[in-house]
């Protein structure tokens, strides 16, 4: 009885998972264990045998149970452990950080530009990149022989051989928004409208694809006085600072009568330009009176309706603005560049909140 005893609790301390010692139990305690077949033979002894065989097998039976039991019950605590040590986490490691888009300078700007036209009062106004030469030429008083046309460096889109219709264009500006909205909304009218424009130009200042901004106005009374107020508070909201000079130089747009170009005041020192003080002046946008001819072929009786019109570069006043002084690298998609020049895509530009936070 020793031996079977000694043998099953040394079995039972060696037994490495839960099926050993399953195996354990049904060969010692099981129906058809070594210690149920002893217990039968109980029926074969006398009765002293079996007053002193019957309590001890019974003992035997209950300390091999408990040695089971305590056997899983120590193998699901070293589980446990070993899932402890190998499962954990470091609460005090720093999070790791989300990658962060930011919003492209251009992004940036087109969206101050609309936040302080809206205040006036002017509706943002879309037009095709693909124009046909009707829209980016003729109805802007720019007809087919006009010198005009060679200035724009157009990128002309292929016809088929043998159409010989004069072929669509990437739009060279967005003046022949103008006419769109004009046409599609009538007099009176007060809207910008940004978006892409192409010339065939590479340069530190020049990319074939840049950004403009159009403004146009037409009511039945509107002056010369209204642009230069427009644009006066336009640029001293967009530069956020007072002392804003602007200078208005007589110029030639063949589809403003009279035409004027915008110069804003500035200083060069060190390679650094500042906006609203200084001798230099810097040109940032054309304008003039919306000729005539324009309003007509937007669908406007020019007897009735007058009003103004201005175009601006949209890349051209980031730069100012934000000192970024190639504007090749706008869109080289260069992730640093974007990094260091883009703005946080949680701050919208408003004129109550702030335009550039
Ligand atoms: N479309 C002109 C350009 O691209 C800019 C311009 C000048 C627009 C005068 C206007 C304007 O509306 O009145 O050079």
């Amino acid at each position: 009885m020793d031996d079977l005893r000694q043998k099953y609790l040394d079995a039972i301390a060696a037994a490495a998972d839960e099926a050993a010692l399953e195996e354990l139990r049904v060969t010692a305690v099981g129906k058809k264990g070594e210690i149920s077949l002893k217990m039968r033979e109980l029926g074969k002894m006398t009765p002293e045998e079996r007053q002193v065989m019957g309590p001890r097998l019974n003992a035997l039976k209950d300390e091999i149970n408990s040695a089971l039991s305590a056997r899983k019950a120590a193998l699901a605590d070293a589980a446990l452990n070993e899932r402890l040590r190998a499962e954990w986490l470091d609460v005090t490691l720093p999070g790791r950080p989300r990658p962060r888009g930011t919003i492209h300078p251009v992004s940036q700007v087109t969206e101050e530009i609309t936040a302080i036209f809206a205040d006036m009062g002017f509706a943002v106004a879309e037009g095709p990149q693909i124009e046909s030469d009707w829209f980016n030429f003729d109805a802007l008083n720019i007809p087919p022989e006009h010198p005009a046309r060679q200035e724009h460096d157009t990128f002309f889109m292929a016809r088929a051989d043998g159409d010989d219709r004069p072929p669509h264009v990437l739009r060279t500006h967005t003046s022949p928004v103008q006419i769109r909205a004009m046409q599609a909304q009538g007099a009176p009218i007060r809207v910008i409208a940004p978006g892409r424009v192409y010339r065939c130009d590479y340069d530190q200042t020049h990319t074939p694809m840049f950004h403009q901004v159009e403004g146009l106005a037409i009511d039945r009374d509107i002056s010369m006085a209204n642009l230069k107020w427009v644009l006066e508070e336009f640029c001293r909201a967009f530069f956020e600072v007072d002392g804003v000079e602007l200078r208005f130089r007589a110029s030639h747009f063949p589809f403003t009568e009279p035409s004027a170009e915008v110069d804003i005041r500035c200083s060069w020192t060190g390679g650094t330009l500042k906006i609203g003080e200084g001798d230099d002046w810097m040109e940032i946008l054309g304008s003039g009176m919306v000729h005539p001819k324009v309003l007509a072929a937007g669908g406007i009786d020019p007897e009735e309706w007058q009003g103004f019109a201005f175009g601006m570069g949209i890349d051209r006043l980031a730069m100012l603005k934000y000192g970024i002084p190639d504007l090749r690298a706008f869109f080289d998609s260069d992730l640093r560049w974007l990094r260091h020049y883009g703005f946080s895509a949680l701050d919208r530009p408003t004129l109550h909140g702030g335009l550039s936070g």
